[in-house]
């Protein structure tokens, strides 16, 4: 990963305020606010930021706003990875804003009953719509965000794919389109960029597909029409803009790993104890936090969410990242 090493100030958690802290809206409000409404009524309900529907979501009352303060949108949709459209932070909102990932199928394909080539608008359908959900999100870069998203639970799209007993883990990967993702003309990745679970990992409750932030249909830079979120692990996990998900028998190679398997592994648990060989993982830079000096907090085991998945790690050397 194109890494700057983060600056070793300290700030204590007092100064910590996020820049500003958004209530988490209905689509339709959003719509009035930013006077689409009728635009969007008369393209048959059809969404002009995105294209998936099932808007507008319900928050979950286990992962509320009001646990955690949530990131400033501008930064959680200006301040990305997603290599397919640049290498740095604030390219992929400008090279992704034309791009168009509508209509969009996805595969669930590999060791399942029920294989299939869904719309993802269907497939939302099917899970039984969407929710929302306020989760931390802990860069192996060592930033972090609280970032609330809109989706479901994965278990249930595990469910729909009804895997197989010999499946053991899931493999996700992302559109692979040159023409219309720049990054893909560079070599900065092995493409397409692909991620993994183990099953019980993807079944867990924490599991979730994201297809919209902030009550909004999720913006391109940040994987639409649908990515990965998994909360306890480094962000790279969070595989973007998913055309195929595959239930496999053997552990599959992931991107970064295949990059470089000394820096970067397959569980990739966010974990403070175990540094990365390049810098430390025991602190974190809050994005949008701090001012001009930025802030930073501690790192949390499994980034604070130990007591639900600890129990998925019994037996697992947590020192091996991989
Ligand atoms: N998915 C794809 N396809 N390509 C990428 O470059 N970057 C990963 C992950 N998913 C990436 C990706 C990394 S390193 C991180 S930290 C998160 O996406 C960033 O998600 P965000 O930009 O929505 O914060």
């Amino acid at each position: 990963m194109l890494i700057r090493t983060p600056k070793d100030w300290e700030l204590p958690e007092s100064v910590v305020t996020p820049e500003s802290a958004y209530e988490l809206r209905p689509r339709r409000d959003f719509l009035k606010t930013i006077g689409l409404g009728l635009a969007g009524a008369a393209l048959g309900g059809r969404d002009l930021l995105g294209a998936t529907g099932g808007f507008p979501s319900k928050e979950n009352p286990d992962y509320p706003a009001s646990a955690l303060k949530p990131t400033a949108y501008e930064y959680i949709t200006g301040y990305n990875n997603f290599y397919e459209f640049g290498t740095d932070k604030a390219e992929p909102r400008v090279a992704a804003g034309k791009w168009q990932p509508e209509p969009w199928t996805v595969e669930l394909a590999g060791l399942i009953r029920n294989p299939a080539k869904i719309d993802v608008n269907d497939l939302i359908k099917q899970v039984g719509g969407l929710e929302q959900r306020v989760y931390r999100m802990r860069c192996v870069e060592a930033w972090s965000m609280v970032i609330p998203w809109d989706g479901f639970q994965l278990s249930k799209l595990v469910a729909l794919a009804d895997p197989l007993p010999e499946a053991k883990f899931v493999k996700l990967t992302t559109l692979l389109d040159p023409k219309n993702m720049p990054g893909q003309r560079q070599r900065s990745l092995d493409w397409p960029y692909v991620e993994g679970l183990r099953l019980d990992e993807a079944n867990h409750e924490l599991a979730f597909i994201a297809t919209g932030i902030y009550g909004k249909p999720i913006p391109n830079q940040n994987g639409a029409p649908l990515r990965l979120v998994v909360p306890w692990k480094y962000g790279f996990k969070g595989v973007k803009s998913i055309v195929k998900i595959e239930f496999v028998a053997k552990q599959p190679m992931n991107t970064w790993r295949q990059m470089q398997a000394s820096e970067y592994g397959f569980l990739a648990n966010v974990n403070p104890n175990v540094d990365h060989p390049r810098w430390s993982q025991a602190s974190e830079r809050i994005i949008g936090a701090g001012g001009a000096f930025g802030a930073r907090q501690k790192t949390l085991m499994f980034n604070g969410y130990e007591k639900q998945v600890a129990a998925l790690y019994q037996g697992v050397d947590l020192r091996k990242f991989y």
